[in-house]
């Protein structure tokens, strides 16, 4: 309740948990409020309207500007009052499929402003995978820009969402179109509509307020199976906790320029390149560009030095890409980093090579922190405008305030500090996480409370040591972590089996000096088969990035004879993983027949791996 007096509210919570539901908890039920206002009209009206709201910087299209607070405002009232011309009202479902440009903030804003839901959706997807985004959100309008910039190539999205939009049951009535110059989208006519001609002659719409308990978005995040999960972040929560960790996590003061360099498509994204910074006052960093490549591995250190950047936050994978181009930091020599104070890296486990070795580059406290697209914000971390804690390298630090972390063995039982188990945090959750999963009640139970009673299940394997630091080590379940993004091998292995010749198979991720994981995967032909393997592996690989996308880095497969199995039927899929990682295993006692991992072995090692 005190964190919840720095937020402006048309009509104050009166309580902050609702626990009538319980097991399914809400915070600041009967509060009603605006995200919108907090994140924008407000600090036009505290006199913050000249200050930097977004700081654009786009080392792939050269261009550099700072939209205004006041400009910020303006643009988002003006496309909210283009979706409610469009019929938005509150709760409809905006589907958002847009590169890092500032538009895309402007269209998550616009949603809030008028309590539409938004749900974006991350442009190194697919046709399918957005297409299943469709279906799931049922969509009135989608906000989308005919193209996304990748180095040295430009990815037409207008064909992307045509497809999804065919292949959908569900159909939009409206696609608004931003044309970037780079790669102009032909528009269908009845359907589709200019961005600017959207906005022609509307009136610019008000803040609508909301209920503490109304969903802000959906964010579609990977779970075991081939469907992903709809996120569901209810407003008050969201706007209470992201506020606090601005101060209390990242230790920055309204005014300062914080940056994530991740992507609007992530939770880092919507947390922290979006919603926190603004609600907070900050300025916030937009890069368009790549750690590398963008022209070159010093362009993080330019960005940080030219705009000032106080408080800067990636995943790990982009220090590992820097390292590999710039070992010895070149780069970083040409730059004035003294505005720097804290480097905050999260998406993935931080090895501890590279976290010595950014902290050897650039002088300042690498904090490495846990958290997850369920939670919005931080669970372990090192609470660094309270009070910085020592570090220990390989752990998140500590459980954050409203967090109870638990280590469980498998009957759910705690175990002592020190011992490996499922990591399981004590309902109920704090504010800013989420309540359930769109449209999937069971689900949600299913997937996250029915394992442990009373605790939320996260996924991840660990331990907590005598000093309560959290180590994260691995996931439960068939997650894998490539360069920061989440990926479902269940997924993966629903597209391999589609194919034709595939009679069964099996992907698992296998450590990568540069983006964590990858994924891997192991076909088995159908009887009678005899067409080239080479083929049919390129098939395979060429179907993975066209139904759930580049972002996948499907690369890897290879056809044998069997996959090892257990006398049930489970496909051994850890054990492989260890085979492929060179790494000891225990030989399962309910394998069917050992001899296969033979042959695993033998076809991971073409591939680079278990040598
Ligand atoms: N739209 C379309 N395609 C995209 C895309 C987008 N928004 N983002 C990535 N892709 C494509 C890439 O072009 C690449 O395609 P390719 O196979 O043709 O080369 C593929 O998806 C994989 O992309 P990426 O994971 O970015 O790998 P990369 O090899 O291009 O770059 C890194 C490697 C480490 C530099 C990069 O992964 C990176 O910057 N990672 C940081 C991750 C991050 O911020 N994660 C967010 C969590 S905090
Ligand atoms: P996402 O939902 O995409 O943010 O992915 C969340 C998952 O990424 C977690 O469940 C972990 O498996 C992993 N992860 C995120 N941050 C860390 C971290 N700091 N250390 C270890 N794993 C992490």
């Amino acid at each position: 309740m005190k964190a919840a007096e720095a937020i402006d509210w048309v009509k104050a919570p009166s309580f902050a948990l609702n626990d009538a539901n319980a097991p399914l908890y809400e915070w600041y039920t009967d509060a009603m409020v605006n995200t919108c206002f907090n994140a924008v009209d407000r600090h036009v009206n505290a006199g913050r309207g000249e200050q930097a709201a977004i700081i654009y910087d786009s080392p792939i299209t050269g261009i550099k500007h700072h939209i205004s607070f006041a400009d910020l405002l303006e643009k988002t009232a003006r496309l909210a009052g283009a979706l409610k011309m469009q019929g938005i009202q509150k709760g409809d479902r905006v589907i958002i499929y847009m590169p890092m440009v500032p538009n895309a903030l402007v269209a998550m804003l616009a949603c809030a402003r008028i309590g539409a839901i938004h749900s974006v959706v991350f442009g190194g997807f697919a046709a399918n995978e957005l297409a299943i985004r469709i279906d799931d959100a049922q969509p009135k309008v989608i906000l989308a820009a005919s193209c996304g910039l990748e180095p040295g190539r430009v990815i037409a999205y207008k064909p992307l969402i045509d497809s999804a939009i065919e292949q959908s049951h569900h159909k939009p009535e409206t696609v608004i179109i931003l044309q970037r110059p780079e790669l102009k989208a032909d528009l269908i006519e009845g359907r589709d509509i200019d961005w600017q001609m959207a906005q022609r002659g509307v009136v610019p719409a008000d803040c609508l307020a909301v209920e503490g308990n109304h969903p802000a978005y959906i964010l579609y995040t990977s779970g075991t199976t081939g469907a992903p999960k709809g996120v569901v972040r209810p407003t008050a929560g969201h706007l209470v906790a992201l506020h606090w960790s601005m101060k209390n996590i990242y230790d920055v003061d309204p005014g300062d320029v914080f940056w994530a360099a991740s992507d609007v498509g992530w939770v880092v994204g919507h947390s922290y390149i979006c919603y926190a910074p603004l609600i907070h006052g900050n300025t916030t960093v937009l890069f368009e560009g790549k750690p590398i490549g963008t022209p070159d591995a010093g362009t993080f250190w330019r960005v940080i030095s030219e705009h000032n950047v106080r408080s800067f936050f990636t995943a790990p994978t982009a220090f590992r890409a820097i390292k590999r181009e710039d070992p010895d930091g070149k780069f970083r020599q040409k730059y004035d980093l003294s505005c720097l104070k804290a480097l905050y890296l999260a998406g993935e486990r931080a090895d501890p090579d590279t976290i010595h070795w950014a902290q050897n580059l650039l002088g300042v406290p690498v904090i490495d922190h846990w958290w997850q697209t369920e939670t919005g914000w931080t669970i372990a971390g090192n609470p660094m405008g309270i009070e910085s804690l020592p570090i220990k390298v390989g752990s998140p630090s500590v459980a954050m305030p409203g967090y109870d972390i638990q280590i469980l063995d498998e009957r759910g039982h705690q175990v002592g500090p020190d011992t490996l188990g499922a990591i399981a945090i004590k309902l109920p959750l704090p504010p800013g996480t989420f309540p359930t999963l769109w449209n999937a009640q069971d689900r949600f139970h299913k997937s996250y409370l029915m394992a442990f009673p009373g605790y939320y299940e996260t996924g991840d394997a660990g331990m907590i040591d005598e000093d309560g630091y959290v180590y994260v080590m691995a996931r439960t379940d068939d997650v894998i972590n490539v360069a920061g993004h989440r990926l479902s091998t269940g997924a993966m292995e629903e597209v391999l089996a589609n194919h034709p010749d595939v009679a069964e198979c099996a992907v698992i991720g296998v450590t990568d000096a540069l983006k964590g994981q990858l994924p891997v995967g192991f076909l088995c032909l159908t009887n009678g088969v005899n067409r080239p393997h080479e083929i049919i592996v390129k098939e395979c690989i060429s179907m993975m990035r066209e139904q759930i996308g580049p972002v996948a880095a499907f690369k890897l497969a290879t056809v044998i004879n069997r996959l090892p199995k257990t006398r049930s039927g489970k496909i051994l899929r850890a054990t492989m993983g260890k085979i492929a990682d060179s790494k000891a295993f225990k030989m399962p006692a309910t394998i069917d027949d050992p001899i296969i991992l033979d042959e695993i072995r033998e076809a991971l090692i073409p591939l680079g791996y278990a040598k």
